[in-house]
């Protein structure tokens, strides 16, 4: 199998993104990043990844708050041909993906959430744990379609709830497992793609 190239789309810290940039660095991961895009100008991702030496570019979303436009989608999937990307990495994106983009890369875009889905999908999963009073969460990588993170689960890892965990508390450790869920669920699906 050749090298994939990833592209990675996040609109914030890029945690996940500097997670799959170390395993890489550290030979665990045999990938390059070939750009990230951002719906958010001011996203740490987009400096993080300048900081690497990667190409960054924002996406315009029209000012749009959370829809993803059509056009904007279309554009994404250009910049990501353009860069040469095999395989899409969603990491902290908060638009939801649809046709466009979807059909542009079938089967080749990943999400990473902070649930063991199907529970505890959409917005802030790791509150929504701890007020459903759970004892055990998790981490989820999935195949993304068209619902919100309902696509074909790639890998999970479960993460304790305990009983004083706050939301915070329990994001903090959640975030643990998913720097090291993301790049081996990458490694693994890349590893069966044909490029
Ligand atoms: C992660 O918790 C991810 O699961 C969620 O958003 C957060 C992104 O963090 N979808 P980062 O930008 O990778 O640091």
């Amino acid at each position: 199998m050749a090298m994939p190239t990833l592209g990675i789309l996040g609109s914030g810290s890029g945690s996940n993104m500097q997670a799959i940039l170390d395993a890489i660095a550290s030979g665990n991961l045999d990938a390059r990043i070939g750009i990230v895009l951002s719906d958010n100008p001011g996203a740490h991702i987009l400096e993080r990844a300048r900081q690497n030496r990667i190409r960054a570019e924002v996406i315009d979303c029209s000012g749009q708050r959370t829809r993803f436009p059509d056009e904007a989608q279309e554009e994404t999937a250009r910049k990501l041909r353009e860069a040469g990307v095999d395989l899409v990495c969603l990491a902290g994106f908060m638009r939801l993906v649809k046709r466009p983009l979807l059909d542009a890369f079938p089967a080749r875009i990943l999400n990473i959430h902070p649930s063991l889905l199907p529970a505890f999908p959409g917005l802030e999963a790791w509150r929504q744990a701890v007020e459903a009073g759970v004892s055990e969460s998790g981490v989820t990588v999935h195949l993304v379609d068209a619902g919100m993170d309902t696509g074909p689960i790639l890998g999970q890892e479960s993460v304790a709830v305990f009983p004083d965990d706050t939301p915070e508390t329990l994001h903090a450790r959640i975030r643990i497992a998913e720097h090291r869920l993301y790049p081996e669920t990458v490694r693994q699906y890349a590893a069966h793609l044909k490029l």
